[in-house]
């Protein structure tokens, strides 16, 4: 969906309920990252494939901009693994006969780190009060909403795994089916959920009846998340990771993402070839993209973890002259084979139910936020009371050492299971700068790994082939991540371009579509755009 410019400030969300409410915290007078806490909120009513209270997420922001206090931010509140976690707790279920219990179940989640991440950036660099930024949240889950023919569509989809959960039956198969696109959908225990920490700030969800709701679940459920779990539960303030685009900076996120390294590595890789608009849709440029990508996913599945467990070798990673002679290695009409860039041949590990949104106000700020369940409804566990689903962000873990994920990555020790660790993660919101450091675009999109590959693409439409915002986010993509060693295309690349990349080298497959992209961009001509992926069923709301 295109939508005209924007004068003030924007929002651009996969779901438009919630991209207005974030509009509509800008013309109220919040900031940015007071827009976005509210979409956040927003999303987990009236998105519930993948917006959440039970999952986590990162924020990157450039902010401060009004305040006089300007700062680029990288805010991680991915959820964590339970204290009473093991490394093989998954290969010991399988044997114990219990399948996929990384992906479905109460042994699934990870502790949550939304609702902390949310009211962290609030109280940190919000400027309204947390009531008002709840509000529209609480007031679409008590008072309802119409709800969407997409998300009928995913529970649909989704019903015999749902339905295993009688509470998460009762919510959203009232009567046995999936509640009917176009039907007012109400959520009371949310909402409750919602006045709670409205009322009692981060300790509404982490402490008292919110909080006894989740542990007495788990314990019903064989599940392992404790009290003390969620007592502990604590977002970390990390460094953003800065890129140089050429015009200017990207800033995106450092582990336990890997999409800020990826993307610094890959744009280094790339300042080595000329690009123009004439390069665009080329199967030389899917080619050098696709070389770029396959190098900087080795390292990713090598090194990569949480870097409050792990060593990331991050100073090693971003050397330029290690990036450099990678990119010489890159032979313009022939593909590589991944194997070459492997030290450690083990296979390295994601859903792409996540969600992204962007947000630009009147000051300037610039705020990415991408948040997850990971896979479609996360767990499928809703706990019952409280009204909010839960994640199973612990399949991002290496859970099966050697064998693929849900995302078909499979990675290595870096990312094994540990008690109160974060898994790695692809989620990659990303702001560019321009030269005098102002805010030229704020990007994300879901995906799994794919979002690291897109976030790439659409960037690089913008500020190396000269593409417009439209053209960046609805041009084709195509994905590669090293291992399994093939060049996935969108369906909209035509065969001949395929052909052309075959006689290169690459083994080739295809998938309908990739991403669900959300940018805001500001253009010399038209000032803010907003483009919410065709892809999706989103929106852009601008500020009056
Ligand atoms: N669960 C998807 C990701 O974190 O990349």
């Amino acid at each position: 969906m295109f939508e005209k410019r924007a004068s003030r400030g924007a929002v651009a969300a996969a779901e438009p309920l919630a991209a207005a409410v974030g509009a509509k915290i800008l013309d109220d007078g919040g900031n940015a990252i007071d827009a976005a806490v509210a979409v956040g909120f927003a999303l987990a009513v009236t998105y519930p494939a993948a917006g959440n209270l039970g999952g986590g997420g990162f924020l990157v922001g450039s902010i401060g901009r009004g305040a006089g206090q300007p700062q680029q931010v990288a805010l991680d509140f991915r959820e964590k693994a339970p204290a009473a976690a093991t490394s093989d707790m998954y290969v010991r279920a399988a044997a114990a006969g219990v399948k996929n219990a990384s992906l479905v179940g109460h042994l699934a989640s990870g502790v949550p780190g939304s609702v902390s991440g949310l009211l962290t950036a609030q109280k940190e660099w919000g400027s309204l009060p947390r009531k008002k930024v709840i509000e529209p949240a609480l007031a679409l889950a008590r008072d309802g909403f119409e709800m969407t023919k997409r998300t009928h569509r995913m529970l649909a989809g989704a019903k015999s795994r749902m339905l295993r959960f009688e509470a998460t039956g009762e919510v959203f198969y009232p009567g046995g089916d999936a509640v009917p696109a176009g039907e007012n959908f109400v959520q009371t225990d949310l909402s409750t959920t919602l006045e709670t920490i409205i009322e009692k700030g981060i300790p509404g969800f982490y402490d008292g009846e919110v909080a006894d709701h989740l542990v007495v679940e788990m314990k019903r459920g064989g599940g392992i998340i404790s009290a003390q779990d969620l007592l502990d539960y604590r977002s970390v303030n990390r460094k953003p990771i800065r890129f140089s685009t050429g015009k200017g900076n990207g800033i995106s996120m450092p582990p336990p993402s890997s999409g800020g390294i990826c993307l610094l590595q890959m744009y280094r890789m790339l300042s080595h070839f000329a690009l123009d608009r004439s390069d665009a849709e080329s199967p030389e440029l899917y080619h050098l993209l696709a070389e770029v990508m396959r190098r900087s996913f080795a390292d990713r599945n090598q090194y990569l973890g949480d870097p409050d467990f792990v060593d990331c070798q991050m100073e090693r990673l971003e050397k330029h002259a290690r990036l450099d002679k990678r990119a010489s290695s890159i032979n313009p009409r022939k593909a590589s084979s991944s194997s070459q860039f492997l030290e450690d041949l083990t296979p390295p590990k994601e859903s792409e139910q996540t969600t992204h949104y962007s947000v630009v106000d009147q000051q300037g700020n610039g705020v990415a936020v991408t948040t997850t369940l990971n896979g479609s409804f996360g767990s499928r566990v809703l706990v019952p009371g409280a009204g909010f689903l839960l994640n199973n962000e612990m399949d991002d873990f290496t859970a099966h050492p050697g064998k693929p994920n849900l995302f078909g990555l499979i990675q290595g020790s870096a990312n094994a299971v540990a008690p109160g660790k974060r898994p790695l993660s692809s989620m990659s919101p990303t702001v560019w700068l321009d030269k005098s450091g102002d805010v030229r675009a704020v990007l994300g999109t879901p995906g799994g790994p794919t979002i690291i590959t897109n976030v790439l693409q659409v960037l690089l439409g913008l500020n190396r082939l000269g593409l417009s915002p439209e053209i960046s986010v609805t041009s084709p993509k195509i994905h590669h991540q090293c291992l399994p060693d093939s060049l996935t295309l969108e369906r909209a690349i035509p065969e001949k371009t395929e052909k052309t990349l075959q006689t290169f080298g690459h083994r080739t497959g295809r998938r309908g579509s990739i991403g669900d992209f959300q940018l805001l961009c500001r253009t010399q001509k038209r000032g803010w755009v907003g483009v919410s992926d065709s892809r999706g069923g989103g929106g852009v709301t601008y500020t009056k």
